[in-house]
Formats: C-alpha cells, structure tokens, sequence
C-alpha cells in the first residue's frame, strides 16, 4: 500500500523504528509533455512535475548505519554501512538507488550520519512517470537534511542521475531528477539540458493533464535505452561533435545515405524534436492549443517512425485521445518508451470526452487495460 499523507507515514515509521521520525521530505515523479530523448543529446525538454511521490522518513542513529525500510516492497529491509564499499543487492534491487545515491554523495564530499529511514510512495512503478527518479531525489534530500549538509536542486539531481549511470547501470539524461527538484506549481519546466538552464512556462488555468497508463508493462527498457544512446552518439560522432546539439537539422538531412539509417533516423528524432520542444513552450504560455496539439502529434510519430519506441498498443492510445479532442487535446507517448503511459493535455471541458473514449475504444481494440492519472503541475523537492 502506498502512503498518502504524513500522518500514515508517522504511524508505519513508529511501527518499523519504535520512535517517531525528525523528518519527513517528498519528492515528485514528472511527466514530460514533450521533449523525448533529448536530454542526452544536450537538447531542450517541457516536463511537470506531478502530484504523485516519493516520500522517505528519517530519524538519526549513532551508529554509521542506514537502515531503511520499503514499505511498497513488502516492507523490505536493507541495511547500508556508510563506510564499506557499495555493492550492487540483486535480492533487493530498490536499495542499489539507495546505495548509489550514498556513493554518489559521499564521493563528492558530503559527509553522511547514520540514520533510519522509512520509504514509501505513490508514483506508478515502471509506468514512465519516473519513480525511479523521485526516490533518488528523495534520498538525497534526506540524506542531507540529516547529516546536515547543504545542496541545491541542480546538484542534487545531478547526484541522482550519476547514481543511476555509475551504480544501476542505466545511462539516462538529467530531466527526470532535475524536474522532480526543481519542478513549479501549475507549470512546465522548459530546460536547456545544455546548460541546465530553466524557464518556467504556465500551463493556462483551464487547462488539465490527463495521463493514461497504457496497461503495456515496459519491457527491455535499459537496454533498448543505451543502445538508443549510443547511436545519437554514433551520429554525433560522424559530424565530429560530443552530442547532437552541435548538429543543425539541414547539416543532418544532407547527410542522408552517408551515415547509416539507424543513426540517421535517430537524429532526425532528435533534432526535430528540439525544434517542437520550444514551439511547444511558446504554444504553451500562449495557449495556442492548435499549434501545441500539432507538435505533439508530431513528435508522437517520430518517436513511432524514425526513434523506434513506441508500440502498437500505446499508438492506438494517442489516436483514441487525438481524435476524441479533435483539435482541441495534446497527446503523445511520454518517457523512456516501451510501454507505460501517454500524456495528454485539454482545456478542463474537453477531458471528459477524452475519458469516455479511453473507456468506450481502448480495451475492445487492443486487449490492454488502461488507467486514467488526472495529474496536476506540482512543486519539486527543492523548489520554494
Ligand atoms: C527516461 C530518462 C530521461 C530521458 C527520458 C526520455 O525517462 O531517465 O533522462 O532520457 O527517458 O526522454
């Protein structure tokens, strides 16, 4: 069962530690509403963070221990000392975010305290909606907070990414961690991934994102992911660059037959989904919904097309919300592919229908279930 509020979260802290916590952080999952697979490529992306998270409850031991506590994973237990080198626990694969996290912090310098901590949140698992990434946010937040040090949000989520290139073993970008530190209430986060620069955008007040679980489990995921990676860099390499940010979109299509298809299609993603990235934070605080849905459906088809990671089951998704907002929704795959969820955006009048198509077409045409996530833009762990 996940934990909802804070109250519940004292009580089962009390239960697995006999005392009550010091503290109590949370921090965000995010969907992106454009901008896939761009993140690695120094390129721009448009998430929110949402209002579902991981929550983690502290309370200070003398000892140099963690001991921590999942409690979605059957209460689970892990033990972690501080100055032993971390290994990898195939048995309890939630505690490498854990042990990635220590030795993320610990090689940058921060000295950590020994602690109990309680674990437990409500961002769907494995759905695209970065549960992995709010728990490391989470972690390190409360890792600091109570050894008493201090970090910012762009370091924190750096900390969070390193954790999961340099110990899980998978090579994602900054988005996930950066928004879920950083995310802003009622709005989506335009970040240069170049830079890490931010700029808010509102989202216009009628406006709500409705997210759909597309019931198809996410398969392969790490593995498909690097391989992706690799040949945006493959691609970057034969113009001579680090990333595909230094590539322009015309010096790419004159390329064509020279680099190998794969690559090529890769980048042509990429690069033109820079391209609708900032559109779409132009259309956005505008409230231009013809041009955001457009761009959506776009970057739809060349996340199908040309980067390859979408599946029949979640295109018949995005075509069951597009044709029941007519003009009047955004919608897309969101996340790393393969499966999980679909983001969508409508005036709040327009999400109803969107609902009554899910129901009434989806499961008769492809034999999945899916799950409507009525999601709100929402703060970030760090964010003021
Ligand atoms: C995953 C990664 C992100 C990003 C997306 C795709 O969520 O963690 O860094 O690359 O996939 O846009």
């Amino acid at each position: 069962m996940s934990i909802l509020n804070k109250q519940q979260l004292n009580e089962f802290f009390s239960a697995a530690f006999g005392q009550a916590p010091d503290l109590i952080v949370q921090a965000p999952g995010r969907v992106n509403l454009i901008g896939e697979h761009t993140d690695y490529n120094d390129g721009f992306v448009l998430p929110a963070a949402i209002n579902y998270s991981t929550w983690v409850a502290v309370s200070a031991r003398a000892d140099r221990e963690l001991h921590v506590v999942a409690r979605d994973f059957n209460s689970q237990r892990a033990i972690v000392n501080l100055d032993a080198p971390m290994l990898q626990d195939p048995a309890a694969p939630w505690s490498d975010y854990l042990r990635g996290v220590v030795q993320e912090l610990q090689k940058r310098g921060y000295r950590l305290t020994g602690g109990n901590l309680l674990v437990s949140g409500n961002v769907p698992a494995g759905a695209g909606l970065s549960s992995s990434a709010s728990l490391e946010v989470a972690l390190v937040r409360a890792l600091t907070e109570l050894s008493d040090e201090a970090i910012g949000p762009t370091e924190a989520a750096l900390v969070g990414q390193a954790a999961e290139n340099n110990f899980v073993g998978c090579n994602c970008g900054i988005m996930d961690q950066l928004i879920s530190a950083r995310g802003q209430e009622s709005s989506a986060l335009l970040i240069d991934c170049q830079d890490l620069s931010t700029r808010s955008v509102s989202i216009p007040r009628d406006w709500e994102i409705l997210i759909v679980h597309s019931g198809v489990k996410r398969g392969l995921v790490e593995s498909e992911y690097n391989q992706r990676r690799a040949q945006c860099e493959t691609a970057a390499a034969f113009f001579g660059q680090q990333t595909l940010r230094g590539v322009g979109l015309e010096q790419l299509l004159a390329a064509e037959g020279k680099l190998d298809t794969l690559s090529f299609r890769r980048a042509r993603h990429v690069l033109t989904e820079n391209e609708r990235t900032l559109l779409a934070a132009e259309a956005l605080s505008s409230g231009d919904m013809q041009t955001l849905a457009r761009v959506m459906a776009e970057s739809h088809l060349s996340m199908r097309d040309d980067f390859n990671i979408t599946t029949p089951a979640i295109d018949r998704l995005v075509d069951i919300l597009q044709t029941a907002g007519d003009g009047q929704a955004g919608a897309r795959m969101t996340g790393g592919g393969f499966g999980g969820c679909v983001v969508s955006i409508a005036p709040a009048a327009v999400i109803p229908k969107l609902m009554q198509a899910v129901e009434q077409f989806y499961q008769v045409d492809t034999g999945c279930v899916p799950t409507l996530i009525p999601a709100k833009a929402s703060k970030g762990a760090f964010s003021v």
